[in-house]
């Protein structure tokens, strides 16, 4: 087993997150409002919403997106909540309103730009400002064609700031030209809190074991760089010969890679993290993400979306199927092995983990949180006292 990991100082904490930090409640609420809502979460691509009046609705941490494309073909990103009496005004993830946007509670209808057409019945009411009583706009930026958004302020810089570092290496995929793959948004559930799903994928130790697919495509050739300023980078480099496996094999034979690749991606997959919950998956042949939100401790929503380019032909559409093969097959992997290191912290025999190198970047992912929330260097939860002890431990360190 091979796998490198590169940048990892010589001497370390193997430690992980103190066991309390995956039940406490208190824990979770912070993660919510400190990450989930101050942090940018990716919605879609602005291709998921071509035409004016499509739309891409997704829930997160009780917050509710709501992207819409204007009449102008301006994408504009809103709360999904009715300023009448606050149902949401889309209720399917995805589609088109048409022209307006009428709430299915009491019919009061919104432009596509999210001002207020008209209350149902508007004898009833007072006069309504329709810039006033809009749909709330959600803080929004889009990077290389995909849409982030923000619900309350946060510490980090822009998107493009964030992602500056991969402006070279990305640009070869043409991201803002992708189009959706498939019509939905896929979404599971995970038994587990959202912390075990970040740290089995933070590393690439468990690749040669637990993904036989994987390894079978990649052999020695993966690498892990851990958590810089915010984004991790993994890049897995087809091996040579034959491979065991079918769809691995035939992936292989039929992989065209694209001319706009240099050669250090053509015969590669390259992962990019971005803290606190998001991955990107690049490809020869398509584009993915996905991220995961908690609903509770225990369970956790992992949604995701596949992107291709426009001029895919029959056989670049066959190739992405097959790696969409691999790809399932190691997120179901993965997903058991996220569950057992949930289950494990309820187990009397569980007494911590002891982290490789070639895991570092779990730790470097912990390191982050860490800033984030001084608590979680104690091995007891400071509980009822959660939110002001980290305040303390915060200004403590700024001085
Ligand atoms: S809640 Fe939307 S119209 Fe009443
Ligand atoms: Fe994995």
């Amino acid at each position: 087993m091979n796998i490198q990991n590169t940048q990892v100082p010589t001497e370390w904490d193997r430690k992980g997150l103190p066991a309390w930090s995956f039940f406490s409640p208190e824990m979770l609420e912070a993660e919510k409002e400190q990450l989930f809502r101050r942090h940018w979460q990716v919605v879609c691509h602005v291709n998921d919403v071509p035409e004016p009046g499509d739309f891409v609705a997704s829930d997160l941490v009780g917050e509710r997106a709501l992207v819409v494309r204007g009449r102008d073909m301006k994408v504009r990103s809103f709360h999904n909540l009715c300023r009448h009496r606050g149902s949401r005004v889309v209720a399917e993830e995805s589609g088109n309103c048409k022209s307006a946007i009428i709430c299915p509670f009491h019919g009061w209808a919104y432009n596509l730009d999210g001002t207020l057409r008209g209350a149902a019945q508007p004898q009833s009411l007072p006069d309504l400002d329709p810039v006033e009583m809009g749909l709330k706009p959600v803080e929004m930026e889009i990077w290389q064609g995909f849409v982030f958004v923000r619900f309350k302020e946060g510490p980090q810089p822009s998107v493009a700031e964030i992602m500056a570092r991969f402006d070279d290496e990305l640009a070869q995929y043409d991201l803002e030209n992708l189009v959706p793959a498939e019509d939905v948004f896929w979404a599971g559930e995970i038994e587990a809190n959202w912390k075990c799903v970040r740290d089995v994928d933070n590393e690439g130790y468990h690749v040669a074991m637990a993904h036989p697919g994987l390894h079978d495509l990649f052999g020695t050739n993966y690498h892990d760089e851990p958590f810089t300023h915010g984004t991790s980078r993994s890049l897995g480099q087809f091996r040579e010969g034959k491979h065991r496996l079918w769809s691995v094999e035939n992936y292989r034979k039929i992989l065209q890679p694209p001319e706009r690749l240099d050669d250090d991606h053509k015969a590669a997959w390259l992962y990019v993290g971005v803290f606190p919950n998001l991955v990107f998956g690049l490809y020869p042949d398509s584009v993915i993400f996905y991220h995961e939100f908690p609903v509770e401790n225990g369970r956790t929503i992992q949604r995701g979306s596949v992107y291709r380019h426009k001029d895919e032909d029959r056989r670049m559409r066959l190739a992405r199927y097959l790696s969409m093969r691999i790809d399932r097959i190691t997120s179901k992997e993965d997903e058991q092995l996220i569950e057992w290191t949930w289950e494990a912290a309820f187990s009397s025999g569980f007494d911590g983990i002891v982290l490789s190198d070639l895991e570092y970047g779990v730790r470097s992912y912990h390191d982050i949180l860490r800033g984030i929330f001084p608590v979680l260097d104690g091995d007891e939860p400071p509980e009822g006292t959660l939110l002001r002890e980290n305040e303390r431990r915060l200004k403590e360190a700024a001085r």
